[in-house]
């Protein structure tokens, strides 16, 4: 279903997240023909750069982004468009500025047929959405007389429970909680919605989805990369607010979920809801942080920062389901490489009947390998030829790229943009759901701001701090990629 007529209008126009996410994902899907041929994009910030300057720095945001090859040119629906694209400039505190996106609003509906409808997409720092939701309310755009209003926020939303509570009270004062959408990217990723395709659509794995067959799980957001340009946000929010609370809890929350009534965006939700409120609030001895090497000379970070850029936590899901199975998590900055991973180690046969093996009484494991090169691997124990019966753990492989290779994938930017346009809230996190994952992490946060809570250094490149390999240790076998045959002792 491609979008209804719409006017989308950024605020952050001028910003790195409009340039880097949103410029390739509205090139893609004008090109795709996925956008109604009415939508119109209106940016707003305080620079003054006109219309043209906004054209430009959108096309900039494609060619530098989109992974356009240098022989390949702008789409022809996309050469077409260039007077969709329009900006007013002004500040966010200024009721003016506001009165200039109603008028033009009236101005598209009249003569464009965008049917009063409008996707207001805050792509600014997280301390300016009160005042631009402010304005908005004040300025009647929440609600119009004509067609739907929705409000996109990026994360982080908030920077612990109070706050994020305080936010969604101050947008329930303007937005009803249907016209909201709360992004968390990773849910757009089509490997993170095969979760729920491999839970629900097969009949082989739910039965041994649970205490009784699952030893442990272990979830794992790598990243090779250091903060980069990105400290001055960074060293205010660390690990814990930038990835754990959001993006691991998520995924926790996707592989301990129940099993919904129905498919409907709703129950999903409703489901996730519960699953965030059985986590047991972790404690001290179930958490490691860390810092790289070389962060706090990184400039704009803090002198003396304990920010950590590497956390290992070790949750528990106190339901009827995951009742006493540890979900270990890790993320960090700087580690030896990008990947993102789910895996649910099972728990050994009950009988050890064969000769142990080449690799010993090694137990299954499915591992979900979300990105890169993503996948499915099933490991399972096979006879190894020869006399008597001695086993060897081997892989049941499955590629998405292979198997996949004629669909081409969407972008989650793109996703996201174009369910929120059509009004589907699947992929959006709820205020029930945003404010259960604050509440998740906030022990951890009460330790990173605690000076007598060690933050443990280790060097770039490495696998994080060595106390955190003890911790996640224990005769547990970490993964360090699908497709090859490494395995990583923590
Ligand atoms: C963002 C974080 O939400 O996710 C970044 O703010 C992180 O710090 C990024 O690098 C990772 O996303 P992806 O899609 O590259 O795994």
């Amino acid at each position: 279903m491609n979008s209804p007529p719409a006017v989308i209008v950024i605020f952050g126009a001028t910003g790195d997240l409009t340039q880097r996410k949103l410029a390739p994902a509205i090139h893609s899907l004008t090109c795709a023909g996925r956008l109604a041929p009415q939508t119109r994009v209106l940016g707003v910030s305080r620079s003054p750069i006109g219309a043209d300057g906004f054209r430009n720095r959108i096309l900039d945001g494609i060619r530098k982004y989109a992974r356009l090859q240098p022989e390949e040119h702008l789409c022809e629906r996309w050469s077409e468009g260039a007077s969709k694209f329009e900006y007013v400039a002004g500040v966010f505190d200024r009721p003016e500025t506001y009165s200039e996106i109603a008028g033009k609003l009236d101005q598209y509906d009249k003569q464009f047929g965008t049917q009063g409808n409008v996707l207001f997409y805050l792509a600014t720092p997280p301390e300016l959405a009160p005042v631009i939701v402010t304005g908005l309310g004040l300025a009647g755009l929440a609600k119009r007389d004509l067609g739907w209003q929705r409000i996109v926020f990026e994360k982080p939303f908030g920077r612990d429970l109070e706050s994020a509570r305080a936010l969604n009270q101050l947008i329930h004062g303007v937005f009803d909680e249907h016209q909201i959408y709360r992004i968390d990217h990773y849910l757009a990723k089509e490997t993170v919605q095969n979760i729920l395709a491999l839970r629900f659509a097969n009949s082989v794995f739910e039965p041994l989805w649970s205490h009784q067959y699952v030893d442990h799980v272990q979830i794992t957001v790598a990243e090779k990369d250091t903060v980069g340009d990105r400290a001055s946000y960074y060293d205010r929010a660390g690990v814990v607010r930038d990835i754990i609370q959001n993006h691991v809890l998520q995924l926790l929350a996707l592989t301990a979920l129940e099993p919904p009534a129905s498919a409907a965006p709703r129950q999903f939700r409703d489901e996730k809801v519960k699953a965030l409120m059985a986590i047991r609030p972790v404690g001290e001895a179930d958490v490691v942080l860390g810092q790289y090497d070389g962060y706090q000379q990184t400039d704009h970070v803090a002198l003396n920062s304990r920010t950590p850029t590497y956390a290992a936590l070790r949750i528990y899901v106190d339901n009827r389901r995951w009742r006493g199975v540890p979900f270990f998590a890790r993320s960090g900055k700087a580690l030896t490489q990008k990947t993102t991973q789910i895996t649910l180690q099972f728990r050994p046969t009950p009988q050890d009947l064969f000769a142990v093996g080449l690799s010993g009484s090694a137990p299954n494991r499915l591992m979900l390998q979300l990105q890169p090169e993503e996948g499915i691997k099933l490991q399972i124990h096979t006879k190894v030829p020869g006399e008597g019966i001695r086993t060897q753990l081997t892989d049941l492989d499955f590629d998405y790229a292979g198997t996949f290779s004629a669909a081409r994938i969407m972008d989650a930017y793109e996703r996201l943009l174009l369910d929120a346009l059509r009004g589907d809230p699947s992929l959006f996190i709820r205020s029930d759901e945003i404010e259960l994952a604050w509440k998740a992490v906030a022990p951890a946060l009460t330790m990173a701001d605690d000076p007598a809570f060690p933050v443990h250094t280790y060097a770039i490149g490495d696998r994080g701090p060595a106390a955190a390999r003890a911790f996640l240790g224990s005769g547990r076998t970490w993964m360090c990629h699908c497709r090859s045959e490494d395995q990583e002792q923590p």
